[in-house]
């Protein structure tokens, strides 16, 4: 969570980094600031509010320098307010800091602090930090040491960007946890918490590891672990275009995020897919391929959105590849002392390549000698780095904070995924080019569906002042119906809960009467029947019936208040065009509700904390 830019160069900083922050919002967005340096004196504007608040204020003061950082904060200690925005200043006056994580043993340091007199103006761990690092450099009087030593003593994770005022043309980024991206212009540097804000002034970056530094001072850098040993870092080229992350004439990110939905899965497809010879090459797994094939069973972890691809692709595994299959909640995981065997093959799937639960689950099965593997939207990311193989499934930048085309491509990752192990064990490549070719249509199928819109928005304009919402499928509609919930709930702020359909009966059947609009995923499969009894027993007790339903499909009519129709295809491959009118009906209801959708409140982007 939260986003960070920090820019030393010959351009007025203050700009750069309101820039920078907007592009970096969808990090986190209760509030945010800048502290730049001018005639030797910090100028530090921060408040409660969005980057165009900050913006107004920035404005208003005509602030002047060419060294800054600057914030874009999700609360974690402390609420959204003016005092515990960054950037934070340390009691001496000389230290200022934005930072991304959280500092677990800041109890402890605050207290040691306190007893020496110092007061704090916020509730943050970060003004802690900024105020243990400068009681250190009061006493060693060099910055660079007094960041190195004061952070070899905190806990937790971070990724700051700090300046001292008596070293005003040196600026250092620090990151353990939290991303950190480091730009080299001409004659410029600018530190981001991701490329977004960085490719506007370069393309040319350098990402920083765990408990390493950047050390600006004047034209020259220098990357050095927080213990001072220099590292070798690797400068790469981003490949990012700009206009993947503007709005190109729709309202919404969200809504330009579902558009975008046949090239992205066209994307995740292209240049994989062996239909001819009905299998699929996923180059970046190579270097596993023994030790997939030998697997006796596979761990898919992950959060959210991304979770509920990981049920698709159990479903996907477990029926193309015969191979066990374990879903696992990243957050849970990690902290059961999971059994895992050295010939386990465990999947962290994550759009951002940042989750920081996801990440320690990955890493916990590293340690106890799985093969790790990633499926991850973001190139460069924590994940995609530290993951032993993986596939990039090349959805672009996804700035709207609700995941929309992240979800299809995965699930098409995966579909591809089931295809090329169960090659290598037991599918036959009859089956496997069937598949093959359904996933080659998908991209039409899923244009097909966007350009009746217009359908959802009537439904959606009509069920917008219910309290509650049900959606129900089953088996790999399952899951779907879980992210239908997720997307309605998140975005719209209404209660939505997902279920499979036949636990229905179980509980939640009472929640049935004439307000509860119930959303069926009732494509046509080997269960279809089945669902067409859980939709009777809700129609018997007043339920509102929206169907998701296969085209061609008449019966349904006779018992649905609304279908929506979505084209037929391989009954596996479902998921993916399912969730495309349910992403739509959420939208719509939002923007129905004037929710702000593409950043819903107490939300962010990416999960960098615990
Ligand atoms: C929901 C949503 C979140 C993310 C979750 C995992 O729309 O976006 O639930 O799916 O925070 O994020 P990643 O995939 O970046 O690990």
């Amino acid at each position: 969570m939260c986003g960070i830019v920090g820019y030393k160069g010959h351009q007025q900083v203050s700009s750069v980094i309101v820039n920078g922050l907007r592009r970096l919002e969808y990090r986190g967005y209760d509030s945010a600031g800048v502290a730049i340096i001018e005639n030797g004196h910090y100028v530090i504007k921060k408040c409660a509010g969005l980057v165009e608040d900050l913006e107004k204020l920035v404005n208003h003061s005509q602030l002047k320098g060419t060294v800054g950082i600057g914030h874009t904060r999700w609360a974690t200690h402390g609420a959204p307010t003016n005092e515990n925005a960054h950037p934070h200043l340390d009691y001496t006056g000389k230290i200022v800091l934005v930072h991304n994580g959280i500092i677990e043993n800041y109890q402890t340091l605050k207290k040691k602090l306190a007893k020496n007199g110092v007061e704090f103006v916020s509730q943050t761990d970060t003004e802690v930090l900024a105020c243990f690092i400068g009681s250190i450099y009061e006493k060693v009087q060099n910055f660079e040491l007094a960041v190195r030593l004061a952070l070899s003593e905190v806990e937790g994770t971070f990724g700051i960007a700090v300046l001292c005022l008596d070293e005003p043309d040196m600026m250092i980024a620090v990151r353990r946890g939290s991303p950190l991206v480091l730009g080299l212009g001409n004659n410029e540097f600018i530190i981001a918490s991701d490329a977004s804000a960085i490719v506007q002034h370069t393309r040319q970056v350098i990402y920083l590891n765990d408990n390493e530094m950047a050390v600006i001072d004047g034209d020259t850098y220098v990357t050095k672990t927080i213990y001072d040993q220099e590292t070798d870092s690797e400068i790469q080229e981003v490949e990012f275009e700009l206009e993947k992350i503007e709005k190109g004439g729709f309202d919404h990110f969200m809504l330009k995020e579902i558009y975008e939905q046949p090239e992205t899965f066209h994307n995740a497809i292209r240049g994989r897919l062996l239909s001819a010879e009905g299998n699929v090459k996923l180059g970046g797994l190579g270097p596993v391929r023994d030790k997939i094939r030998a697997a006796k069973r596979i761990i898919i972890t992950a959060c959210g959105t991304s979770w509920h691809s990981a049920l698709v692709g159990e479903y996907l595994i477990e029926q193309l590849a015969h191979i066990p299959v374990e879903v696992e909640y990243a957050s849970e995981f990690r902290y059961r002392n999971p059994i895992i065997y050295p010939d386990d093959v465990l999947i962290g799937i994550s759009q951002s390549g940042e989750t920081a639960d996801t990440l320690a689950a990955l890493r916990e099965a590293k340690q106890k000698g799985a093969t790790i593997l990633g499926i991850v939207n973001v190139v460069g990311s924590t994940i995609a780095r530290e993951t032993d193989a993986g596939v990039f499934i090349h959805a672009g930048p996804e700035i709207g904070v609700a995941s929309t085309k992240a979800f299809t491509s995965q699930v098409g990752v995966l579909a591809m995924l089931a295809i090329y192990i169960g090659r290598m064990i037991h599918l036959s490549q009859r089956e496997a080019k069937v598949i093959a070719q359904e996933l080659e249509k998908i991209p039409q199928k899923i244009q097909q569906i966007l350009d009746n819109a217009d359908k959802i928005k009537e439904i959606a304009l009509q069920y917008k002042d219910a309290q509650n919402f049900l959606y129900l499928g089953r088996g790999l509609n399952f899951p779907v119906a879980l992210e239908g919930a997720l997307k309605l709930k998140e975005i719209s702020y209404i209660h939505a809960e997902g279920y499979p359909a036949a636990e229905m009966k179980h509980g939640p059947i009472a929640l049935i009467d004439e307000n509860l609009p119930v959303v069926f995923i009732a494509t046509k499969d080997d269960i279809y029947d089945k669902i067409i009894s859980n939709i009777e027993e809700v129609r018997a007790r007043k339920g509102k019936v929206i169907a998701i339903a296969t085209e061609g499909d008449t019966q349904i009519l006779t018992l649905a208040d609304h279908v929506i129709y979505i084209p037929e295809t391989d009954s596996m491959l479902t998921p993916i065009l399912a969730a495309i009118p349910l992403q739509l009906l959420s939208y719509y209801i939002s923007v129905a509700l004037d929710r702000n959708v593409d950043k819903p409140r107490n939300l962010a982007k990416s999960v960098t904390v615990e």
